[in-house]
C-alpha cells in the first residue's frame, strides 16, 4: 500500500474540503443554465462534464465508487474511472469518491427546488459500492437516542418511539418521503399515525438531509430511493450528524447478481449509517434550485452567486460558502 493511501481509518487532508467545493460549484454553475427549461438530460450532461473538467485540479488520485453508471453506459464520471490530478501519474493521496453532478435532473429542468451537485470522497473502501437499484431509507436527525428508529419497525412505532425520544406528539412530527405510488402504504400508516407529511418529487438526497437541518422542518426520511444518493446521503450524515438505515431492494436476479460483482453477498442486509459511509468522510453540496439547505445558482451582470455546504465527519465542521464568480476574469460560459 502506498503511503499516501487513504484507508477508511486514516485521516484525510482537510484542505481537500474546499477542492471539493470548486468541483459542485462548477457542476452546479453549468447545470444552472438548464433550470426550468425541460430538458433533463442536457442539464445532466452540462453538470457532469463541469464536474469531471473540475476534478483534474483536486490534489488526489480519486477512483469514482458511487457514479453516472458502468463504464459502458456513462462517457464520464462512470464506476472505476481514475479522477484527480495524480490520477494517471499516482502520488497524490488515493481515495474513493462518489458523486451525483446534478442530484435532482427533473426538478431542475422543471425549476423546483432542492436540485444541487453532490460530491463525497472517503479513504480506499469508505464507501458502499451501491449498484444503481433502489435502497430502503430511513433517518432521522442527531442528538437521539441511538436506535431510537429502525427500518424493521413499521412506521407507527418509529413514530411513537421518535415523537417519545423528542418529547412531543405524534401529530408534531413530519416525515419526508418521495411522493411515488411504491410509498402508498408508508403513507397511509404515517397518517394514520397521525403525523405530517412533507411528500418532496426528487431529490432523497435533501429529502435525507433536511432531518439534520431545524429550519427544513423534517423530523424522519422515510422509504425508497436510489442507493447510490443512499450512500451520498450516509456520507452527509456522517459529518452532520444524525442516524440511517439502508437496505438495497433488488427487483431481479440480474440486479441481484450485479451486485454480488460489486462485492455485495447479502443481498438483504440491513446497512447501518457507518457501513454505508464508513472513515474520515467529506461531503459537499452547491444548489442548483433554491430549497431550504441551498440557494440556487443567481445570475448577475458579469457572473454568478453559489451556495454549497462543505463538511468533514473527523471534525464535524459544516461550512456554508457564498461563491462569487466573476465571469469576465473567469469566463465560464
Ligand atoms: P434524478 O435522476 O432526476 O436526479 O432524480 C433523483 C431522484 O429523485 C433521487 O433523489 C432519488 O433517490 C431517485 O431519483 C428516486 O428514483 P425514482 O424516480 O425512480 O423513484
Amino acid at each position: 500500500m502506498s503511503e499516501t493511501e487513504a484507508k477508511p481509518g486514516v485521516q484525510i487532508d482537510r484542505n481537500l474540503a474546499l477542492e471539493l467545493v470548486r468541483v459542485t460549484e462548477a457542476a452546479a454553475l453549468a447545470a444552472s443554465r438548464f433550470v426550468g427549461r425541460g430538458d433533463k438530460n442536457a442539464a445532466d450532461a452540462a453538470a457532469v462534464e463541469a464536474m469531471r473538467a473540475a476534478f483534474d485540479s483536486v490534489a488526489i488520485d480519486g477512483t469514482v465508487v458511487i457514479g453516472e453508471g458502468e463504464m459502458d453506459e456513462a462517457p464520464m464520471l462512470y464506476i472505476g474511472e481514475k479522477v484527480g490530478l495524480y490520477a494517471r501519474s499516482g502520488g497524490g493521496m488515493r481515495a474513493d469518491i462518489a458523486v451525483d453532478p446534478l442530484e435532482g435532473t427533473s426538478i431542475t429542468a422543471k425549476g423546483g427546488p432542492n436540485a444541487m451537485a453532490v460530491v463525497a470522497l472517503a479513504g480506499r473502501g469508505g464507501f458502499l459500492h451501491a449498484p444503481d437499484v433502489y435502497m430502503d431509507k430511513i433517518a432521522v436527525g442527531p442528538g437521539l437516542p441511538p436506535g431510537v428508529v429502525d427500518l424493521d419497525r413499521d412506521p407507527a412505532e418509529n413514530l411513537q418511539a421518535l415523537a417519545a425520544a423528542k418529547g412531543v406528539a405524534v401529530g408534531d412530527l413530519t416525515v419526508c418521503l418521495l411522493d411515488r405510488d411504491r410509498h402508498r402504504d408508508m403513507v397511509k400508516a404515517c397518517r394514520t399515525a397521525g403525523a405530517r407529511l412533507m411528500l418532496i418529487p426528487d431529490g432523497d438526497v435533501f429529502g435525507v438531509l433536511a432531518v439534520a437541518q431545524p429550519e427544513a422542518g423534517v423530523d424522519m426520511y422515510l422509504g425508497w430511493g436510489g442507493a447510490p444518493e443512499g450512500v451520498l446521503a450516509a456520507a452527509a450524515l456522517r459529518c452532520i450528524g444524525g442516524q440511517m438505515q439502508g437496505r438495497l431492494m433488488f427487483e431481479d436476479e440480474a440486479q441481484v447478481a450485479r451486485a454480488n460483482e460489486m462485492g455485495i453477498t447479502e443481498a438483504s442486509r440491513k446497512y447501518g449509517l457507518e457501513e454505508l459511509a464508513s472513515g474520515d468522510v467529506m461531503f459537499a453540496a452547491t444548489g442548483v434550485t433554491t430549497g431550504p439547505l441551498l440557494r440556487g445558482v443567481r445570475f448577475f451582470a458579469g457572473g454568478a452567486t453559489t451556495h454549497s455546504i462543505v463538511m468533514r465527519s473527523k471534525s464535524g465542521t459544516v461550512r456554508f460558502v457564498e461563491g462569487h464568480h466573476n465571469f469576465r476574469v473567469k469566463p465560464i460560459f
